[in-house]
């Protein structure tokens, strides 16, 4: 009974159709001045993930004067979509601006429906000179700090339906400081319809609720000999505030693990990733993540001679003073509204590139880094045949050796015993 059952959910799983996906460019909002010409003050990109019971959103915007920032909700109607309303949502300073973005369910609004919530900011690129060549970001000896702000950068955007992936090129307006003529920050987010492994290195493990999000930095203008850089995001922890806005009893908090593992078939010599996780505080469950291997490559062809290391800091909560830009964010304000954009607990973290005596960014001038954002359970790493085969020759022959070793031995006594005996009846004589 069992055996068919297992087989049953395998064909079962095998031909279940894959989700449908969906990508939109300013979706709903021809006509108006703000989302028109080739280069339209609006850069809002929509991607719907639709599955059998539940339904993935991404919002990605890259409006003129504001941050990149990432919105991605999971809920559990599969017919809600995100609706925009436009008017509101390109009117910056107007108030009404709160709720222009909101998730129908046929004519009903249906926040109810969500069960997962996670917004990404990528705020800007850090340079430092790294004096003591140790790739070390915090290192307080690496003086010579700057930080470009990346609402400075007019985004470039191209959508390919097919792959259900767009990409973004983000280059300054006016050449200055970080980016020069060729200067280039390109983002590459790829939503997945179902499971697999990614092509090129690090080969990351994804799964139908997740997406490919890749950055590469590329002809960056180093203002010193030891240039490093890093990029600073921050994430909300949406501790009790709910997608739009409203306080909930909802307990969730954003946290930064790490984890080994003893495979590196697909990432040769690279064991440790790390994952932000949007948990419930009381069963410690993940609702959403954000995960990497802890290496990106300085080539445009990945390879294990083109590696190089990836440090994260550690998430810490904002000084919202110290922090600009925030106020002016379209899609925080039509998600959250002013006054509780004041009030989010912002995390931020910085995720840094290089390793010591590699040359530096200057010597490739290349940096590609690739991580996986998606709903629920990270996708788990699973140990390769390869590595199962190993461990069993590593483990498993020195154990039978012993094993027969053993036997052997046994037998071997027995039979010794056995003659002995043998040879001592053998000493008598029979009497008769
Ligand atoms: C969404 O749900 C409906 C009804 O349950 C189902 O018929 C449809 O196939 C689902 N959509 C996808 C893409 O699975
Ligand atoms: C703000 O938006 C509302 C509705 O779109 C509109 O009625 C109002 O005039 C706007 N206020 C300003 C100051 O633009
Ligand atoms: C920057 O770092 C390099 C390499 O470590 C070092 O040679 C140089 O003196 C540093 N420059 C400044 C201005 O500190
Ligand atoms: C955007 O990219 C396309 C193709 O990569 C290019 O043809 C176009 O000129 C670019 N537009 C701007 C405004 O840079
Ligand atoms: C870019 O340069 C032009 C003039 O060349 C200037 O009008 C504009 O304000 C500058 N933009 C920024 C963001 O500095
Ligand atoms: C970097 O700039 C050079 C020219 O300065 C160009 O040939 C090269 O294609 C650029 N690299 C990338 C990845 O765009
Ligand atoms: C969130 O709600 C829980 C219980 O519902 C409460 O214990 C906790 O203090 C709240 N946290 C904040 C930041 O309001
Ligand atoms: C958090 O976990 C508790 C205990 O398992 C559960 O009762 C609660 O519904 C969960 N909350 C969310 C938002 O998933
Ligand atoms: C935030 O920063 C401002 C200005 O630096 C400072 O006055 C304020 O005390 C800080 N608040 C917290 C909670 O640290």
């Amino acid at each position: 009974m069992k055996p068919v059952f297992v087989f049953l959910t395998l064909a079962l799983t095998l031909t279940t159709a894959n989700r449908k996906i969906s990508i939109g460019f300013n979706p709903g909002c021809a006509g108006l001045s703000g989302c028109n010409g080739p280069n339209p003050a609006s850069k809002l990109l929509y991607i719907k993930s639709e599955g059998d019971c539940d339904s993935i959103h991404y919002v990605w915007t890259f409006n003129q004067k504001s941050i990149p920032t990432l919105l991605i909700l999971e809920s559990s109607n599969n017919a809600s979509v995100v609706s925009i309303d436009w008017q509101s949502f390109l009117h910056i300073f107007n108030s009404s601006i709160h709720g222009s973005i909101r998730l129908k369910c046929g004519k009903q609004f249906c926040e109810d429906s969500v069960l997962s919530s996670s917004v990404y900011v990528l705020k800007s690129i850090i340079q430092y000179n790294d004096t003591k060549n140790n790739a070390d970001i915090t290192d307080k000896g690496n003086l010579y700090v700057s930080s470009y702000d990346l609402s400075n950068l007019n985004w470039n955007i191209s959508v390919s339906q097919e792959v259900n992936s767009f990409l973004v090129e983000g280059s300054p307006y006016n050449q200055t400081g970080t980016f020069s003529k060729d200067g280039k920050l390109i983002m590459k987010f790829t939503t997945k319809d179902k499971s697999g492994r990614g092509p090129l290195f690090p080969h990351l493990p994804y799964n139908d609720q997740s997406s490919m999000w890749e950055i590469i930095l590329t002809n960056l203008t180093t203002a010193f000999v030891g240039s490093r850089f890093a990029l600073d995001f921050l994430v909300v922890n949406p501790e009790n505030v709910s997608f739009s806005g409203q306080k909930t009893s909802l307990s969730k908090t954003v946290k930064k693990i790490t984890k080994w593992s003893i495979d590196d078939e697909y990432s040769p010599s690279v064991f440790t990733s790390q994952q932000i996780l949007w948990v419930n505080i009381s069963s410690e469950r993940p609702s959403s993540y954000w995960l990497w291997r802890t290496v990106c490559y300085t080539n445009v062809t990945p390879s294990r001679a083109f590696s190089s290391d990836v440090q994260t800091t550690n998430l810490v909560l904002i000084n919202k003073t110290t922090v600009t830009g925030l106020e002016s964010n379209h899609l925080l304000l039509a998600i959250f509204g002013k006054s509780v954009i004041d009030k989010l607990p912002f995390k931020r973290f910085s995720i840094s590139f290089g390793k010591p005596d590699d040359g530096f960014y200057r010597a490739t001038e290349y940096l590609s880094w690739t991580s996986l954002v998606g709903v629920g359970e990270p996708p788990a790493d699973s140990l390769s045949l390869m590595v199962v085969c190993i461990i069993f020759a590593g483990v498993g022959c020195p154990v039978l050796v012993i094993l027969f070793g053993a036997v052997y031995l046994v037998v071997r006594r027995c039979r010794k015993h056995r003659m002995q005996r043998v040879a001592l009846l053998s000493n008598y004589e029979p009497i008769g």
